[in-house]
């Protein structure tokens, strides 16, 4: 029986079958999409991981690899037939090591990006990922999404931060592809296929990551804006005035702040007087405030902003980033939301915002805009919370992409695809592209016993 060999392979500290702890394991954190499992089985190591592979390939048992569970698109969760396998990584967390010299540091898929974050820091380095979700996804997580978060503009996606990775395939083959090397030609750079594929293509069980000098003192300010369009124009002042001095460069409406005042205690704006919209800014100017000080008195000569406030220390700046952290929390509690993970290329950015909010008015007339995000990557969360005479978004779900789309973008910037997002990937990537990505998942896993119904 199979559930019975699977409490064998990971030991009795490995595995809940019980009703009440399964319930976290099978819902996503929006708690819109709920599957079911009959039990969540939790791997001390790679060698349990290949086994529990090889157990369910042997008897056609679909595997849901889990992390943190904080995905946006319910991939994470299994289906609702009862039948899948929630292998949860969440044993696998210990940092195997940290290489100063080498500006690398090896660590299991498990540990949580904070951890990650701190471990690195005690050596005097900077593991440059970094996203609201951060005390509680996981790097295996992170790796298989691809994560953007706040840091993107200066450091790149998870992507960027990846040397090497440890994966077990569909069939329990262990790929040991962990080498800390920042150059390697020596044939297909395999880790980049499974960077993205949301476990679909295999299981993260480790990865080596890239490390950057600590930046040292960072510089936080919030400015007060009349336009989203001051935020693109704003951004170039800032990047010719501070050219990659830009850690993040966050936007956000004071409608979006205002759900933040509602929901989450101990949530103040420094401002006495609230403006449209917000910019949540951080410069690695190593702790000379006065630096910032000129350039935003230069913003604010050039009518781009209408006020500033700049953390004078740490626990200001973590106010600050609290804020902006706590949208996610102040949305979902404020009720059910169309969430709209769209990029552009920044240059369209302005053009997008002015249509887009054109769609909102023709097709949801009391449509709320929540609108904000990553816009220095031209990565914008462009949700519309729906008026109650309106149950059904699709149609406007359907034009936002559309539009993003027609810009050149995209309509899935950092979240992923997962189950929620599967049929707009056949509608906004050519049949070419989404042929392709069959070709490779039934190369990869002919059963398809690795995370199914999910992204493709
Ligand atoms: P899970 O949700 O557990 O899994 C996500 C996907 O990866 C699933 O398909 C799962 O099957 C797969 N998976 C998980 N672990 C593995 C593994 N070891 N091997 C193979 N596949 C695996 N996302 C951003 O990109 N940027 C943000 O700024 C951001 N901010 C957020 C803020 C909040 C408050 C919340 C709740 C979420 C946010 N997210 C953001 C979304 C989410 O945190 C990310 O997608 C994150 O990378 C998911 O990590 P996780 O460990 O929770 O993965
Ligand atoms: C964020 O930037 O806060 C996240 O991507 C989460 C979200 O979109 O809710
Ligand atoms: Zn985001």
């Amino acid at each position: 029986m199979l559930i019975d060999q699977l409490k064998k392979i990971v030991g009795s500290k490995g595995w809940t079958t019980d009703p009440a702890e399964l319930e976290s394991y099978v819902t996503e954190w929006r708690g819109q999409v709920r599957g079911a499992t009959p039990i969540v089985v939790a791997p001390a190591d790679t060698g349990e991981v290949a086994a529990i592979v090889r157990l369910c390939a042997a008897q056609d048992v679909a595997i849901v690899p889990q992390g943190g569970n904080t995905g946006m698109c319910a991939g994470a969760v299994p289906d609702d037939s009862g039948n899948q396998v929630v292998l949860s990584l969440s044993r696998m967390n210990c940092i195997r090591n940290v290489d100063a010299v080498n500006f690398s540091m090896e660590v299991e898929a498990g540990c949580i990006l904070e951890k990650i974050q701190k471990a690195a820091k005690k050596f005097d380095r900077y593991f440059a990922l970094s996203l609201g979700a951060e005390g509680s996804c996981q790097i295996g997580g992170n790796l298989a999404t691809n994560a953007g978060g706040v840091n993107v503009l200066r450091y790149g996606t998870a992507r960027a931060q990846v040397l090497g990775l440890e994966v077990v395939l569909a069939d329990g083959t262990i790929i040991d592809s962990l080498r800390s090397l920042r150059k390697d030609t020596a044939g297909y750079d395999l880790k980049q296929l499974f960077i993205g594929s949301e476990g679909t293509l295999g299981i993260i069980t480790a990865a080596t990551l890239k490390l950057f000098p600590d930046p040292g003192e960072m510089s936080t300010a919030l400015l007060a804006l009349r336009s989203s369009g001051d935020a693109v124009r704003l951004l170039a002042h800032l990047q010719s005035a501070l050219p990659n001095g830009i850690e993040a460069f966050e936007l956000v409406s004071d409608f979006v702040f205002g759900l933040v005042k509602k929901h989450i205690p101990n949530s103040t704006m420094p401002f006495s007087e609230s403006a449209p919209w917000y910019v949540l800014l951080e410069t690695a100017t190593g702790g000379e405030p006065e630096i910032l000080e000129n350039i935003l008195a230069s913003a604010v000569d050039a009518v781009l902003i209408i006020d500033a406030v700049i953390a004078k220390n740490s626990s200001e700046a973590a106010r600050l980033w609290r804020l902006r952290h706590s949208i996610s929390e102040a949305e979902r509690a404020e009720g059910a939301s169309l969430k709209h993970d769209i990029s552009v290329p920044i240059s369209a950015m302005e053009e997008f915002l002015r249509r887009g909010d054109e769609l909102i008015t023709r097709l949801a007339p009391n449509g709320q805009l929540v609108a904000f995000g990553h816009v220095g990557d031209g990565n914008l969360h462009y949700n519309v919370i729906l008026p109650t005479e309106m149950n059904d978004g699709a149609q406007l779900t359907d034009a936002i992409y559309a539009l993003a789309t027609e810009l050149g973008g995209s309509f899935s910037a950092e979240h992923g695809i997962g189950q929620t997002k599967r049929d707009y990937l056949t509608r906004y990537r050519s049949q070419a592209e989404v042929e392709l990505m069959r070709t490779l998942k039934r190369a990869i896993d002919p059963g398809n016993i690795l995370n199914p119904g999910k992204v493709i």
